[in-house]
């Protein structure tokens, strides 16, 4: 492992390299991104990992000040990889001065949930996936289920741009207890740890109520759970048909309930196939 700070120095190095992946991550890496990494590794000759807390997807400045950062441990974790080059940029090896984040018009599935909730907050993540996908042409690009809207309007980005990479999904790891592993999971206090398993309890409990109730009935039934967990407030529960989006779905996976909450001040999201 080595770290670079200029995206310039790692073109260099990889130049002549047959295959090339890319695993973007906004640090305090976890076993999820460790995941991402093992399996472009896998796949791929040279694997460049970028590690960079992009302002322009943060809706609100005080999400971006709060978003835990460690950096030094992050590189502790990737040192013992052999074949990967950590890409750790300051703001001026990304944006121009003043530069503002593009404006992408793109799936209608992007439109809603996060989107809805977080305005601005897509067409950041594009801003900032479509550099580094220009940056560093890798033959692969890998990406968390977890974060399923953002895969999808990834996949859509590279489709409209007629980027020659191919965008690969992966599957959410987990914590003993099935809370989907995230970096803002750092954030939560003890007691808030606890309350965060609720999050991937409704979620299976839909999956089995929706075997037998309609879409409204199972929708009603979790918003009354969610609504008796003291600390924890649901912002949005859905149930979606995915058959619209059927391009880009691996399996017959046609069917999601997506979740996104927060627990004490701390927002978490996560979503199964049902
Ligand atoms: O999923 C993330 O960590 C970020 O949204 C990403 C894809 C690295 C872009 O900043």
């Amino acid at each position: 492992m080595r770290a670079y700070s200029s995206h310039k120095d790692i073109i260099k190095l990889v130049n002549k390299v047959d295959s090339v992946g890319l695993v973007p991550t906004m640090g305090s890496l976890h076993e999820g991104h460790l995941s991402l990494i093992r399996k472009a590794l896998m796949e791929n000759e040279k694997v460049i990992v970028s590690i960079y807390v992009n302002p322009m997807q943060f809706d609100n400045s005080s999400d971006l000040k709060k978003y835990p950062r460690n950096i030094k441990n992050d590189l502790q974790k990737l040192e013992s990889f052999s074949d990967i080059f950590v890409y750790t940029p300051n703001d001026n090896d990304i944006y121009k001065k003043k530069e503002k984040k593009k404006k992408y018009n793109f799936s209608q599935f992007t439109k809603i949930m996060e989107g809805a909730i977080r305005p601005g907050h897509f067409d950041g993540v594009a801003t900032v996936v479509e550099k580094l996908l220009r940056m560093f042409n890798p033959c692969n690009a890998y990406f968390g289920e977890k974060d399923f809207q953002q895969l999808i309007l990834i996949k859509t980005l590279v489709k409209e741009l007629k980027l020659k990479v191919n965008i690969i999904g992966c599957k959410t790891i987990r914590e003993d207890d099935g809370l989907a592993m995230s970096s803002r999971n750092k954030l939560l206090s003890i007691k808030e740890r606890k309350i965060a398993r609720n999050i991937i309890r409704l979620l299976k409990k839909a999956k089995q109520l929706y075997k037998n109730s309609t879409l409204k009935e199972t929708k009603s039934e979790i918003f009354k759970d969610a609504k008796l967990i003291k600390n924890l407030n649901l912002e949005y529960f859905e149930i979606l048909d995915l058959s619209m989006i059927s391009d880009f779905l691996e399996e017959e996976e046609e069917i999601r309930a997506f979740i996104a909450c927060k627990v004490g001040k701390i927002r978490l999201i996560d979503n199964i196939i049902i």
